[in-house]
């Protein structure tokens, strides 16, 4: 079955675009002469499989309005960020552009999850020139947004990869590492934004 149906092509486009729109805050926080908005981005559209199992995890029909209005994830975008100040900078930044509304925020920073996962979660309403699944042009699509700072994202990559692997002998000694090691970075990421702010500090002097 092809859950997206006849939408996975304006999913594609959607992607492009936003990846456009992403790229020319960043290009337009530049030319305000101020340091870059985030050191990379990373997007993806949700697999058919994975769609399909969220919606049967979540007890939703599975059909192509649930994939697109009930899971808000579809297109998913990161932003990865140098310093965790980069990531309030990012979320102004899109609660100012006049193409989206943030529908929804989820802050694993301040909260971070049990097992130390940490990253600021937008899910935003884009106003595109696709037809939606309720048959309105100009359409709404969702898209899911994880801001987060590099060590963030390399934690997040190898607990990801760990959930995947069911052969560990000790999966409870490998959750306490991991957390550890989250709240190592978690500390370090405080340590490289008061450096960043000592240079700046510095260079105004
Ligand atoms: P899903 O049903 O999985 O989409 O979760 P949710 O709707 O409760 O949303 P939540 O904001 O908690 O998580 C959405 C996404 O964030 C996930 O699909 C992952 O990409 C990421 N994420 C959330 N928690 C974790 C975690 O503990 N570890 C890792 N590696 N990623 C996480
Ligand atoms: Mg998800």
């Amino acid at each position: 079955m092809d859950i997206y149906g006849h939408y996975h092509h304006s999913l594609i486009q959607i992607q492009k675009l936003m990846m456009d729109r992403l790229e020319s805050l960043n290009q337009q926080a530049r030319d305000a002469g101020h340091a870059k908005l985030y050191e990379h981005l990373a997007s993806r559209i949700k697999s058919n499989d994975s769609m399909i199992e969220k919606c049967q995890r979540k007890g939703y029909p599975v059909n192509t309005e649930s994939a697109l209005r009930r899971c808000h994830d579809a297109i998913g975008f990161r932003i990865i960020c140098n310093f965790i100040d980069d990531i309030p900078r990012n979320l102004q930044a899109l609660k100012n552009a006049d193409w989206c509304t943030i529908v929804k925020e989820k802050d694993y920073i301040t909260h971070a999850k049990p097992n130390g996962y940490r990253s600021y979660h937008v899910i935003l309403d884009l106003t595109t020139p696709y037809e939606d699944v309720a048959g309105h042009t100009p359409g709404h699509y969702y898209v899911e947004i994880q801001l987060r700072t590099i060590a963030m994202d390399s934690w997040a990559s190898l607990e990801h990869e760990m959930k995947y692997k069911h052969n560990i002998k000790d999966p409870e000694r490998i959750g306490r590492e991991l957390k550890k090691c989250a709240n190592q970075l978690a500390s370090c990421d405080i340590q490289m934004q008061t450096i960043r702010q000592l240079i700046h500090e510095n260079d105004k002097e």
